[in-house]
């Protein structure tokens, strides 16, 4: 397969495997290209891309920033706050305005989830979801398994367990979906209120022992407490979440097996990881931040050749 089988990336429920595979492949190209003294292509010349942002970034803003310049597109930056969205202006007189200064792809981070997906019927223009409230941030979950292919030579076969807020993630929603396609065995662990009810009939099962599930998996995924979109105590206190959800280096040095550790970030070191695990060698932390560049030229590329 040589193109994408959607015209706009709005999430990972939207892809088949074969899409995977071929961003992966495209990725691998593009991790090379990022690795020579001169990193840059002209591939994107003659196209422009809009990165609107309506909720605070700095990964993947900063890094699909990045794949857009390595690229060589024409970039423009739109930061709701600075903007006037303040003035009442709404989502899609907002995107095309934009548009009409003859923009090609939007890619956009909405605290509402499906916004992208709203975006996508009503302007003319690619979209890629840059993270839609606690719906899907399919570039983080790209960029995570590329990083388990990378670390561990494949996804098919491997056990995750996904730890911590469930319930707020999109980052978990687009994993699920993403390590699923691929072949992997997923489990969530959390506090049960933090776990969504039914997610079982995504195909993946329910641990809230974390121990438990560290000595079952090949990699765990630690996942931040979303405080900013909680409008309730989920949980008593901070401190009781980290002592029964928290990894700590005593807890994974004594593990049956040398498991490999995940965050999206942003990190709350002390809170769901200590300092000592997040910068362990058992950490592939900054490796997922640095293959999100290579994921996010691959996506930018791939729908690029579709606009043509
Ligand atoms: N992982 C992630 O989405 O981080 P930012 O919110 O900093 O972009």
């Amino acid at each position: 397969m040589s193109e994408l089988s959607v015209r706009h990336l709005l999430g990972i429920k939207y892809l088949n495997e074969a899409d995977i595979q071929l961003i992966f492949e495209t990725a691998d190209h593009f991790k090379e290209v990022i690795n020579r003294s001169i990193k840059k292509v002209p591939s994107l010349r003659d196209i422009t891309i809009a990165n609107v942002f309506f909720e605070n970034s700095t990964r993947t803003k900063l890094s699909f920033e990045l794949a857009e310049k390595r690229l060589s597109a024409d970039v423009i930056n739109f930061s709701a706050a600075q903007s006037s969205v303040k003035k009442g202006e709404t989502l899609i007189d907002t995107v095309n305005n934009i548009l009409s200064m003859k923009v090609d792809m939007v890619v956009m981070r909405h605290p509402n989830p499906g916004a992208g997906i709203f975006l996508s019927k009503n302007v003319k223009a690619s979209i890629v979801n840059a993270g839609d409230g606690a719906h899907e941030h399919p570039t983080q979950a790209l960029l995570d398994s590329f990083s388990i292919r990378e670390k561990l030579g494949d996804v098919a076969g491997k056990k995750v367990v996904i730890v911590g807020d469930i319930l707020h993630s999109r980052v978990a929603l687009s994993n699920i979906f993403a390590l699923k396609l691929q072949g992997a065995t997923v489990k969530v662990c959390g506090p049960k209120t933090l776990i969504p009810k039914h997610i079982e009939s995504l195909g993946v099962q329910v641990e809230t022992n974390l121990r438990r599930a560290l000595n079952w998996c090949d990699v765990a995924n630690m996942l931040r407490i979303q405080n900013e979109r909680m409008d309730l105590s989920y949980f008593p206190t901070t401190r009781e979440y980290t002592q029964q959800f928290g990894v700590n280096k005593a807890l994974l040095d004594s593990l049956d097996k040398e498991i490999t550790i995940m965050h999206p970030g942003p990190i709350n070191r002390g809170v769901e990881i200590t300092s000592d695990v997040a910068d362990s060698k058992q950490s592939i932390i900054l490796n997922q931040v640095e293959n999100g560049v290579a994921i996010r030229m691959a996506v930018i590329y791939l729908l690029a050749s579709k606009i043509k």
